[in-house]
């Protein structure tokens, strides 16, 4: 791109005005405003930023930067909507002492032991899949693979009833959609339905868990011994962990298959050295990281990159960019299944960082080594077709067939 297309585009960019093509492809668009609007102001007054290194200074500084939510979510959803009730009561979008008083016990449930003993349930799952995709020859490896692995371990993590596990994806696309930069009347009216019907559900599910608690590897039975959370403190963190769960981790396994099938040859040097795989997983995450946005209120006055930032100013963290910076990666555009180092954000950093990232390394990895030992011959069949949402990037569908 000439330079100076590359800076009217990053002096232009208004992240609640994206094209058709921004959410095909984002990265031209964060290639300029990394060179030329690091730290750009948008038509709102809030601030977005691209750079690697001031991403990286912001998630691990909890002195200038907040996670509270509540002064932003007041106007977009609504004070006393469900989709702020929610919002503004998950551990991910507050400060301590509130969040790390949550954030013990997940941590504490989601020990190295809790992952050890999921391995070989997510193996298994994994195998059959593969077995119903091998039977099936022609699918959608998002609904038939991707979408089908997080449900179930995200699931079982909770101890909800495999029967009742339906209508879990619905609600979690729903809730997380209205977290989009742009948001319809329709995306809103769905994620409201999705929290009171989501929450109707949980409370039955709280309900028997009190009678009968599962111990101290049990999620829902460490949050319960929580004593100081009140009922709809524990409700929404239920919600936001089955969320985190989900679209996240399908959206890995998802962009992960399909770096892999257009670069057969990173896909054939995974299948000859199966020890790359924890590289490979790493490299997926930083190059189409499924969490592209974050999001920080400034609360002292701050300078980052140059650029003075005034308490309340509200900015938008660009993952997605960040991971792509050539001040941290050399030769970023380029897949590479055994880079190192590799010190991407997708998991961000600092008191936030996903508290969940063992689980969803656990899944990718057994689910994209398995596939391509398994299935050597599995290749796309055209159209993928990417769901329009510039905060969480991932595939509506991506037809495959196995010859
Ligand atoms: C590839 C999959 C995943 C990605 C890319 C991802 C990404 C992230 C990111 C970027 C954050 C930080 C948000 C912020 O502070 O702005 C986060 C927080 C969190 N994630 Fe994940 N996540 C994934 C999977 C999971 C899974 C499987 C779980 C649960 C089993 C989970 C649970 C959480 C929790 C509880 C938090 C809140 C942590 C806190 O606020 O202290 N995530 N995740």
């Amino acid at each position: 791109m000439e330079t100076a297309e590359a800076r009217a585009i990053a002096q232009g960019f208004d992240p609640n005005r994206l094209s058709a093509g921004f959410y095909e492809n984002p990265y031209n668009v964060y290639a300029a405003l990394r060179d030329f609007e690091p730290v750009h102001r948008c038509p709102d007054g809030s601030y977005f930023l691209s750079r690697f290194a001031d991403l990286d200074e912001i998630y691990r500084d909890r002195t200038h930067f907040s996670s509270d939510k509540k002064l932003v979510f007041g106007p977009k959803f609504g004070p006393g909507s469900p989709l702020y009730e929610h919002h503004t009561t998950s551990l991910v979008f507050n400060d301590a002492p509130y969040h790390t008083r949550v954030r013990r016990q997940i941590v504490g449930a989601l020990s190295p032991n809790t992952l050890r003993a999921l391995e070989p349930g997510v193996s298994a799952l994994v195998d059959r899949l593969l077995e119903q995709l091998e039977e099936r020859q022609r699918f959608d490896l998002i609904e038939h693979f991707a979408a089908a692995i997080p449900v179930e371990v995200i699931g079982n993590l909770l101890r909800v009833p495999r029967e009742d596990r339906g209508p879990l994806r619905g609600w979690s696309l729903a809730i997380l959609g209205a977290l989009e930069t742009e948001l319809t009347a329709e995306q809103r009216s769905c994620g409201e339905n999705a929290v009171v019907e989501f929450t109707a559900y949980l409370r039955g599910l709280i309900a028997d868990r009190r009678r009968s608690p599962l111990g101290e590897t049990d999620l829902l039975s460490r949050l319960l011994q929580e004593a100081e959370l009140t009922e709809s403190e524990l409700l929404q963190n239920c919600v936001f962990l089955l969320n985190a769960g989900h679209e996240t981790t399908t959206n890995l396994i998802g962009n992960g298959l399909y770096l892999l099938l257009s670069h057969p040859e990173s896909a054939g040097r995974l299948r000859s050295d199966p020890q790359l795989i924890g590289t490979a997983i790493e490299e997926c995450l930083r190059l189409e990281s499924p969490n592209q946005l974050g999001n920080r209120l400034v609360t002292q006055r701050v300078t980052i990159g140059g650029v003075v930032l005034e308490p309340n100013t509200y900015l938008t963290l660009c993952i997605g960019a960040a991971n792509r910076d050539d001040r941290e990666f050399p030769d970023p555009e380029r897949f590479d299944v055994a880079r190192r180092p590799n010190r991407h954000l997708a998991f961000a950093a600092g008191a936030h960082a996903c508290a969940g990232m063992g689980v969803a390394r656990l899944e990718a990895q057994i689910a994209l080594l398995r596939t391509v030992q398994r299935l050597p011959r599995l290749r796309l069949t055209g159209s993928a077709s990417r769901a329009r949402r510039a905060r969480f990037r991932g595939f509506l569908s991506l037809p495959a067939e196995v010859t």
